[in-house]
């Protein structure tokens, strides 16, 4: 590799695209750099397509974040000069990574930073789901607490609960880690392969699916998206899973049948749902699952913390910088 003013000169002759207003830190990675020209999309809202792919044109680099779909199209409109795409997300499922690969390019991802942010959230939607909070608090403000009933906003607790869990990787594990304190009797996982060591921690047993969902009074989703999860969740799920258990997903939207899940919401094969991903982003504010009182949705907020953020935009622009250079990047997927 090469250093000092040719390294400069190298470095100067780079072109990159951010296609969003990302937090100040990682920016300024980037500005610091020195010499990399940066092209900034500098809004809260996502790039409309024929800018995004107007924009790419030419350029060494692309930061994106999972709302881009980087696919044979864009790469296309970015041409043979590109060389690094660094995405500001764990997920990937945005990314065509056939269609990269084949041309070179290589790939930056944000994985462990957002681990505990994202476990956070799914505890923090898991309780708010199966404790009913968004529907008590309605409750205060509309008038519905009339006094304390007996029978009134009961829900399902984790202590002496069996949960299992769809994906035992980073942020499955941190799920476990802070579920267990709760008093849950045991754990179960469903993925690709066991993972014996690193579910000896939680004495997580390794199940089917199909067990998982037979077994579970809580069913957490953390895999990653791909086309062997896409869908696992439908109505041969639902329709497994117990009547008073309760479906959390932090992954991805599309690991669930949605319409599967509104009859098993409805028809009362299953507890309750809460969703912090959906099909489409945003959900249609008349989308049928808005309409029902067991259902919690929030907008996509895994990661969303101040300092989370903050480091996953770092992280994101060191990853840029170091594919620029053909430098090793601080994370780096590998194709
Ligand atoms: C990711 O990083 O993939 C999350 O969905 C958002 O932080």
């Amino acid at each position: 590799s090469f250093r000092g003013p040719r390294m400069r000169a190298a470095l100067r002759a780079m072109e990159v695209f951010v296609t969003r207003r990302i937090p100040p830190a990682g920016l300024q990675v980037l500005a610091e750099a020195g010499g990399c020209a940066v092209r900034l999309w500098d809004s809260e809202e996502p790039v409309p397509r024929a800018k995004l792919l107007a924009a790419v044109a030419g350029k060494q680099g692309l930061l994106c974040l999972l709302s881009d779909r980087v696919d044979a199209e864009l790469l296309e409109a970015a041409g043979p000069g590109l060389k690094v795409i660094s995405t500001m997300s764990v997920g990937f499922d945005h990314l065509d990574l056939h269609e990269i690969k084949k041309r070179g390019i290589r790939v930056g991802y944000t994985p462990d930073v957002l681990t505990d942010a994202t476990a956070e959230l799914c505890v923090a939607l898991l309780l708010a789901t199966c404790r009913r909070l968004p529907e008590s608090a309605e409750e205060v403000k509309n008038g519905g607490w009339t006094t304390w009933k007996p029978l009134w906003m009961c829900g399902y607790g984790l202590s002496g609960s069996t949960v299992g869990i769809i994906g035992l990787g980073r942020i499955g594990q941190a799920v476990a880690r802070r579920l267990k304190p709760f008093g849950v009797k045991k754990f179960l996982y469903a993925g690709s392969r066991p993972k014996t060591e690193i579910a000896a921690e939680f004495q997580a047993e390794f199940v089917p699916i199909t067990r998982l969902a037979e077994e579970a009074d809580f069913v957490v989703v953390t895999c990653a998206l791909t086309p062997e999860t896409q869908g696992i969740c439908n109505k041969d799920f639902f329709c497994r899973m117990k009547k008073n258990a309760v479906f959390i997903n932090t992954s991805r939207g599309a690991v669930v049948n949605q319409e599967d899940l509104y009859d098993a919401l409805v028809n009362g094969q299953i507890a309750a749902a809460g969703l912090d991903v959906t099909t489409p982003e945003p959900l249609p504010t008349d989308h049928p699952l808005l309409s029902l009182k067991n259902c919690v949705i929030l907008p996509h907020i895994g990661s969303a913390t101040y300092s989370t953020r903050n480091t996953m935009s770092v992280l994101a622009a060191k990853n840029l910088l170091a594919g620029l250079k053909g430098e090793p990047m601080p994370s780096e997927l590998l194709l």
